[in-house]
């Protein structure tokens, strides 16, 4: 270490002040340049870390004594080394000294001064290489912060897109819900009017026989249509809420595919969000649509309720064939619809989420929670259990 190093020498002795700036001249090789003052007060005065490399520091002095001297040096001295130099040789009290910040802690008259200069030297070391890891941390800590501030941005505007394209898909149905019913149907109810009047005109077996074909006709195109303005958008969802139109679509689920869903709703548990209750019904839909393609049973449960004051949790659960979610689900199909994978990834997006829990043979458990208000809502993270065992609690499907 050639550069010359400003040491501060706090020492109230001048006897022993002279012989330490003697012995570090002659250890040292002159690379030292020893301030002195003998009492606290002019050292804190003087001390300013831009101006010295350490203090060499007497615990006993006119103004102060003991480690109350260490303590209110190091106030001052910001990260500057300190080392100890005193006549008080106590264990305790130098291991307490080590705690407080001071660098090193030695005895006079125990020590050699080429051991003084090597002590004074790696202390100045240290302090430099703790500097320089302090201050990468603090750019790195701001980058982190950076980053987490880009990437909070970036979920916002997901969830915010999110949102919309739930709304717009959903308005499009509605668009064509109406389509329907003001459109279509009423024609095919005006053709129909038109068939029964010609055929009450008309005589004729073979006449009847064909006319009647085509009234049937009329009436399974009529009835299919209002099915599909019922499937496309039921309007339960928008006079009266979620819990009504989940007890519809169970009873819809019987009527169109023999799906017998045993629903427990509780009335009071509600979402404020128009785009997650939307959402919520969707994702129902999908998850009783999975029991008929894939769960092999006749019958499912369905139930929400409120939890945690703040949340909604609607499960649908069936004791059918079940199957490894970490297999399947985890991988995206890329089909645009609302398999589990979407599904689970636009619960995250939209504040809430998905916990998927089934294995072979052992029938599935879906769970879907929602924050009742927009303002409750978690950060995004999806939980996903493939189970050996169902948590304590949860009845097993159809029991
Ligand atoms: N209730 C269930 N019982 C048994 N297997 C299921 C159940 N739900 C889902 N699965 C399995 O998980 C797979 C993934 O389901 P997912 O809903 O993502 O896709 P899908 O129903 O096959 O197709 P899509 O929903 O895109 O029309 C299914 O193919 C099926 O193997
Ligand atoms: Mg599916």
């Amino acid at each position: 270490m050639s550069a010359l190093l400003r040491l501060l020498l706090v020492e109230d002795n001048p006897a022993d002040a002279a012989l330490l700036r003697e012995s570090l001249n002659d250890a040292g090789g002159g690379c030292f340049d020893v301030t002195y003052v003998d009492r606290l007060s002019d050292a804190i005065r003087l001390l300013h870390p831009a101006l010295y490399d350490a203090v060499l520091l007497d615990l006993t002095l006119p103004d102060s004594q003991g480690l109350a001297t260490l303590d209110r040096i190091c106030l001052a001295a910001e990260d500057l080394p300190i080392i100890v130099l005193t006549g008080l040789d106590d264990e305790a009290i130098a291991i307490e000294a080590v705690r407080k910040g001071a660098q090193d802690y030695m005895v006079k008259g125990q020590s050699d001064s080429p051991t003084l200069v090597r002590a004074l030297q790696y202390a100045i070391e240290r302090a430099k290489l703790q500097r320089e890891l302090h201050q990468l941390n603090e750019t790195l800590e701001q980058r982190v912060a950076e980053r987490t501030a880009v990437a909070e941005r970036r979920a916002r505007q997901l969830r915010a897109l999110a949102s919309q394209l739930t709304l717009a898909e959903q308005r499009e149905r509605r668009r064509l819900a109406r389509l329907l019913h003001d459109h279509l149907q009423q024609l095919l109810v005006g053709a129909r009017f038109h068939i029964a009047a010609l055929r009450r005109r008309c005589d004729g077996d073979d006449l009847d026989q064909a006319f009647q074909q085509v009234e049937d006709l009329l009436a399974q195109s009529i009835q299919g249509s209002r099915s599909l303005t019922m499937e496309l958008s039921p309007p339960v969802l928008y006079d009266e809420g979620l819990g009504p139109a989940l007890h519809w679509l169970a009873h819809w689920m019987f009527e169109t595919h023999h799906l017998e869903v045993h629903a427990a709703i509780d009335p009071s548990a509600t979402v404020e969000a128009e785009d997650m209750r939307v959402l919520l019904f969707q994702a129902v839909r999908e998850l009783l649509f999975n029991v008929v393609k894939h769960a092999q049973v006749r019958d499912a449960r369905l139930s929400m309720q409120r939890v945690d004051g703040s949340r909604v949790r609607i499960s649908v659960e069936d004791a059918g064939v079940g199957f490894d979610p970490s297999r399947t689900v985890l991988v995206e199909t890329g089909s645009t619809g609302l398999g589990l994978f979407s599904l689970g990834e636009r619960m995250e997006i939209m504040g809430g989420s998905m916990e998927i829990q089934s294995q072979p043979g052992q029938g599935t458990s879906v769970c879907l929670f929602a924050p009742v208000s927009p303002s409750d809502q978690e950060e995004p993270h999806l939980r996903l259990v493939a189970r050996g065992t169902r948590p304590a609690g949860t009845p097993k499907p159809g029991q």
